[in-house]
């Protein structure tokens, strides 16, 4: 039987929500990162992937300027990166630099790449689509990165931005 009750009780049962790392440049060349629980795969042939960005978000300005982002997927070790990133805004601060994690270069775009984390997408925006307080900026994946060591995603599993490993 479904009960009617308030939007905010009924969605709150989405957890355990995956997290993703979105990285753009921004226009005085410095790489932002986000982090980012509102996430998919939208196409398999070309592989495309999405993200949803606040207005009020840096990030929505680095990723309509840099029309190309990194998609990372943080692993269960990144839970202090993925806090720092999903909770300081890198119109205040450079967050790579402050997290001291470690970076290697993307192949196909002007992009940084999380070295460890557990993969890492590069993708060339193809299209933005606005939705309410947010804007979904779909990507199409052009060069695809897989750690080789075995490791779990990154998850938020509760309000509060409370996170744990999920394989
Ligand atoms: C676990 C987690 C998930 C988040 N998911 C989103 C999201 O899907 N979309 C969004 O706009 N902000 C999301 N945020 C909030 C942003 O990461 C946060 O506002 C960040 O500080 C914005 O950084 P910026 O100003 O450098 O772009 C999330 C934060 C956390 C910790």
């Amino acid at each position: 039987m479904q009960q009617q009750v308030d939007y905010s009780q009924a969605v709150a049962s989405k957890y355990p929500e995956q997290i993703v790392i979105g990285i753009a440049r921004d226009p005085h060349g410095k790489h932002n990162p986000i982090t980012l629980g509102w996430t998919m795969i939208v196409s398999h042939e070309p592989p495309m992937m999405a993200v949803s960005i606040g207005k009020t978000r840096y990030s929505l300005e680095t990723f309509r300027h840099a029309r190309e982002f990194v998609i990372a997927f943080p692993s269960e070790h990144q839970q202090g990166e993925a806090m720092l990133f999903g909770t300081k805004s890198g119109r205040d601060m450079d967050k790579l630099a402050a997290a001291g994690c470690s970076l290697v270069p993307a192949c196909k775009i002007d992009a940084v790449l999380l070295a460890d984390a557990v993969a890492n997408f590069e993708c060339k925006l193809v299209a933005e689509l606005e939705t309410g307080d947010h804007v979904v900026f779909a990507g199409e994946v052009v060069c695809s990165h897989l750690n080789d060591k075995p490791l779990n995603r990154l998850y938020t599993v509760g309000k509060g931005y409370k996170m744990e490993g999920v394989r």
